[in-house]
């Protein structure tokens, strides 16, 4: 049977796109259930309905902390028992009390070579720093910003005289090709997540695996 997956976004969600045209491929056996969003603006949720994917939306600013939000995200997920949560530009820090509700089943890209640059503005920085190598991660979450067990990176080289902008195009482009790959690795079962740390093929991977792109 299928895994079970919610997608959860804010904005674009070019991520989305990805495993929508994945899972219509043929290529990525997922169950798309729900795209769930905390802004109703999103154009994610439009690239939802279009693909025909159930779709929710709750405004955290309706809520006094951010437990409260995260217990009503859970009570609409709860209702298809979720295999699998893919974090696709949800801009939201979630609480401790969500990623232990779904411990193992929380996946996140982050555009950076975790461990470096957790947090905001990654392209710039890395721009900043004279770095020959960027790229963007896909981890398992855990209580810790960014810093969860990684399972899959996209990495490129960066060019002379690239901008930030254009850095983060590519970047993105590869984030299409790696996020849906790493969501199938764990939907099969060859990626699982225990006791904080990722296992591959029933091996610890300290490292994640790398792909090198372009
Ligand atoms: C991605 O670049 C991802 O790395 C970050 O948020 C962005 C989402 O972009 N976590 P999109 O909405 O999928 O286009």
């Amino acid at each position: 049977m299928a895994c079970r997956a919610a997608i959860l976004i804010s904005g674009s969600g070019t991520n989305l796109q990805a495993f929508i045209d994945r899972v219509a491929a043929g290529a990525l056996d997922l169950d798309l259930r729900l795209v769930f969003s905390n802004r109703p603006a999103a154009f994610g949720l439009e690239r939802a309905r279009q693909a025909g994917i159930p779709t929710a939306c709750i405004e955290h600013g309706e809520f006094e902390d951010r437990e409260s939000f995260d217990r009503a995200v859970a009570d609409v997920l709860d209702e298809f028992d979720p295999d699998l949560i893919v974090l696709a530009g949800f801009m939201r820090i979630l609480s401790p009390w969500f990623v232990g509700h779904y411990e193992g089943k929380i996946l996140n890209i982050h555009p950076a070579l975790l461990p470096k640059y957790p947090g905001l503005n990654t392209h710039r920085r890395v721009l900043e720093a004279g770095d020959k190598w960027h790229g963007s991660t896909v981890h398992f979450v855990t209580e810790e910003l960014d810093g969860g067990p990684r399972i899959l990176q996209g990495r490129l080289r960066v060019c002379d005289g690239e901008t930030a902008e254009q850095l983060q195009h590519r970047v993105q482009a590869v984030e299409h090709r790696i996020y849906p790959e790493a969501a199938g690795l764990v939907a099969s079962g060859r990626a699982v997540y225990r006791d904080g740390e990722a296992l591959i093929d029933g091996q610890p991977a300290s490292d994640p695996i790398v792909q090198t792109f372009d």
